[in-house]
């Protein structure tokens, strides 16, 4: 399990408003569950398959993915929206599917925000609670809600006379007024600019925190997942890819799909094979040049031995390589060379796409928003593999279906024809000649390995039990 989320329960640094808010009934927050659930509509593929996750009360989750990957369908789950055609869902440990949404006592936020054009804002953010008390003075409330909002100034405009950001603001008030035990937020900012997205982002991140309420929240917007969520679930064709805080999403993830939709510039994905020679050292070759792992070899590096042979995977992110010669290198870094194809000027660095000699890795098939065939739903056994052979014979295939062939990319293939095969992060001021050659070190204890299924294998996962090889 989890850790705990201390943080979202901070009672002393409520501010008057949240406590307003919150005062009056003990502060109900939910866990809510998934076990194995499933969701077909009609006859079609099941836009969500398998899932199993489950949510701590007062926990920000963010789900994450690809259009048509089923967010949203995760969500209307569990607001009672849609039904669920297999599995189980459970609030605060109960079973749930039979609860109707409007009992489930969660509040939805969505992207297009519809407010009832002909109530101001601050009878919009109180008619929740007419529903609740008809006779109660609403008022108090509202005002609260709105102060923590900022728009006290805009309670007796209508919404015709609001900006997008405006009016998101006061359906977010809509949605706090009534004190739900859970928000559920499907891309509430997706329609607003840049700027105010940015604002608004920070406004839920302080608003949740302050509210202690159990939030799921959609997006395909890697970097606000990143920046809200304190997990995120990164979701592929339905299928639960990965779960886990942000850090390690981007630093550890599980297959080459969470790898390259985490991280701007996009993780770098070069084609590698191990060299583990008994005499010598430890090389992934790239191609035209290697790079050599520093020994002693770490654990992880141990059991790439395995690999050996095989085509693969190697990840870099951009930070992982700098610009310096070989004479500079720290215990860790191996050298490389690359030609500087075009830099690119982002203000606070600079991103330099450099050639390696290197092919990109053809991973279009590992990287798409759905897999191609239904193969993702069993595991890689034999009748996996031998569908991945008989595809590969054609050659016209997901590209990865030939990787776990063992041979090495040889002189014979077509060099690459991309403008450059990896981008290097540098600090802006770096000044670069396109086409000159410049001395690289990688920082091996960053690179990241992949099989042919595109599972990650260095470092190697947690449930790995460690063996000598
Ligand atoms: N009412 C429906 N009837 C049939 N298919 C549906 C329905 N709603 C969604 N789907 C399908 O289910 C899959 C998942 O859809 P969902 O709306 O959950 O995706 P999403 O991840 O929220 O995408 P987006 O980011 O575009 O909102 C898609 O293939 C979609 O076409
Ligand atoms: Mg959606």
């Amino acid at each position: 399990m989890h850790k705990a989320f201390p943080r979202r329960v901070r009672w002393a640094t409520f501010s008057h408003s949240a406590a307003f808010l919150t005062s009056g009934r003990d502060l109900m927050t939910r866990a809510i569950a998934l076990h194995d659930v499933g969701k077909r509509y009609g006859r079609g593929p099941r836009a969500v398959d398998r899932f199993t996750l489950s949510v701590d009360p007062g926990e920000f989750l963010v789900l994450l993915g690809p259009s048509g990957c089923g967010k949203s369908t995760v969500l209307r789950m569990i607001a009672g929206l849609e039904d669920i055609t297999e599995g189980e869902l459970l609030l605060d440990g109960e079973p749930a599917g039979h609860i109707p949404p409007r009992e489930r006592d969660m509040a939805m936020v969505f992207q297009n925000f519809a407010l009832y054009p002909s109530m101001t804002s601050r009878e919009n953010i109180g008619f929740p609670l007419r529903l609740e008390d008809p006779r109660a003075d609403r008022n108090p409330r509202v005002e609260a809600t709105a102060r923590m909002l900022g728009i006290e100034d805009l309670l007796d405009r209508f919404p015709g006379q609001l900006s997008g950001g405006e009016r998101q603001r006061v359906a977010m008030g809509r949605a706090i007024s009534r004190r739900p035990s859970a928000f559920l937020m499907d891309e509430p900012l997706s329609n607003l600019d840049a700027k105010l997205r940015g604002h608004l982002r920070a406004e839920i991140a302080r608003l949740t925190a302050e509210l202690g309420v159990t939030t799921v929240y959609v997006t395909h917007d890697q970097a606000e997942a990143m920046s809200l969520g304190d997990r995120v679930a990164v979701m592929r064709g339905g299928v639960l890819q990965q779960v886990g805080a942000p850090r390690d999403t981007y630093a550890l993830p599980a297959n080459v799909f969470v790898a390259a939709f985490i991280g701007t510039p996009r993780i770098n994905l070069l084609q590698a094979v191990v060299h583990a020679p008994l005499d010598g050292p430890m090389t992934l070759d790239l191609g035209r040049q290697r790079i050599r792992l520093p020994e002693p070899l770490s654990p992880d590096h141990q059991l790439l031995r395995i690999q050996q042979g095989r085509r693969l995977v190697l990840g870099l992110r951009s930070e992982a390589v700098r610009i310096a010669p070989p004479s500079q290198a720290r215990p860790g870094e191996a050298p490389l060379t690359g030609t500087v194809e075009h830099m690119e000027y982002q203000g606070h660095e600079a991103l330099v796409h450099f050639a390696t000699g290197s092919r990109p890795a053809p991973v279009g098939e590992l990287e798409a928003a759905r897999p191609a065939s239904p193969v993702r739903r069993r595991a890689a056994g034999p009748g996996t593999l031998a569908r991945l052979r008989s595809r590969a014979a054609g050659r016209l295939v997901g590209p990865l279906a030939v990787l776990d062939a063992p041979e090495a990319p040889g002189a014979d293939e077509r060099p690459a024809t991309a403008p450059g095969d990896l981008v290097v992060r540098t600090g802006p001021d770096v000044r670069l000649r396109r086409g000159a050659q410049v001395p690289l070190l990688v920082d091996v204890a960053h690179l990241y390995v992949f099989d042919h299924h595109g599972r990650r294998v260095c470092p190697a996962p947690a449930e790995l039990p460690g063996f000598d090889v």
